[in-house]
């Protein structure tokens, strides 16, 4: 990260601190992002007040990359899962019945426009258009929330959204442009063979030389028949790889880790096949 780029985020962080109860929602991520390119792009866009849309295949870290620019940024972190039943209720909120009074139960981007908070807008793209045309006044120059009945909620000025997407995967839309040009949109690189291995010895620290290359391997591979559309990209599950690598880091045969965490997640007997093959060539 350049250092004029980290100066910037020390200045953001000294002049919106965080305090009450929302402070709870600061939190150190689990796995660090890899990719420095990527990091510095997404915290310049976020720095100029401008919200994010990751958009690129399973497992390319759009999550990760989120978690670690909101801790980067020490703010809280609010998410919401899209799917074909959310509603701009489950976002900016609904009436509720208090003590013989109608008040408003605020949504997740209410409270976090309310509290400074970094709202993931996770995989926003299963969503049907009506559900975010709520949030077009919230993502723009307005930076409102507008709940109808109510006063308008203007969204604190360290608030951002970070929107992830999966292209082309069942159950996914377009999204419409309205809604994409309110976003800087950064495409996720495919991870490198160096960079996977990287991330695997970082997971599972215990595991030798040859079973991470083994896992790169077959990981690679996989990639590679996915592109050419002969497995569909599900099997190229890299939270499955990493959970196998573990196990057999805690003494579990390579064959039977890989077949739980990777094989065995394809239904269809003609993919299974194909990618037990894969596994076999690799773990013999
Ligand atoms: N660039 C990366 N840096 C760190 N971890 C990564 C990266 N790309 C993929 N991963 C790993 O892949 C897994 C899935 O990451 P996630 O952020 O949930 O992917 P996505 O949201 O793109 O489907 C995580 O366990 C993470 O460790
Ligand atoms: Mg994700």
């Amino acid at each position: 990260m350049r250092k004029e780029t980290k100066k910037l985020i020390d200045e953001f962080r000294n002049e919106y601190m965080c305090e009450g109860a929302a402070a709870s929602r600061i939190i150190k991520p689990y796995v660090e992002f890899i990719g420095e390119e990527v990091m510095e792009q997404a915290a310049s866009a976020l720095l100029l007040g401008e919200n994010l849309l990751l958009s690129g295949a399973k497992a390319t870290g759009k999550n990760v990359l989120a978690e670690n620019l909101a801790w980067m940024f020490r703010r809280p972190v609010y998410t919401v899962s899209f799917n074909a039943n959310t509603d701009s209720s489950a976002l900016i909120g609904t009436d509720t019945f208090k003590g013989g009074e109608v008040k408003l139960r605020p949504g997740v981007v209410s409270e976090a426009a309310v509290n400074g908070g970094f709202c993931i807008l996770d995989e926003i793209n299963m969503a049907k258009n009506d559900a975010v045309a709520v949030l077009h006044s919230v993502l723009d120059y307005r930076r409102l929330i507008d709940v109808p009945g109510y006063e308008l909620i203007p969204v604190h000025p360290a608030t951002r959204f970070i929107a992830t997407m999966n292209y082309g995967y069942a159950g996914t839309r377009e999204l419409n442009e309205a809604l994409v040009s309110r976003f800087s949109v950064i495409r996720m690189p495919a991870l490198s063979e160096e960079r996977l291995a990287m991330l695997l010895k970082r997971e599972a620290e215990g595991a030798s030389e040859a079973e991470v290359k083994s896992c790169v391997g077959l990981f690679m591979d996989l990639n590679e028949k996915a592109i050419n559309g002969e497995i569909s990209p599900n099997a190229v599950d890299l939270r499955g790889l990493i959970t196998a690598l573990k196990l057999i880091e805690n003494g579990m045969a390579a064959r039977d880790a890989v077949t739980m965490c990777i094989t065995n997640k394809c239904f269809d007997d003609y993919e299974h096949t194909l990618v037990d093959d894969i596994v076999m060539s690799r773990f013999a």
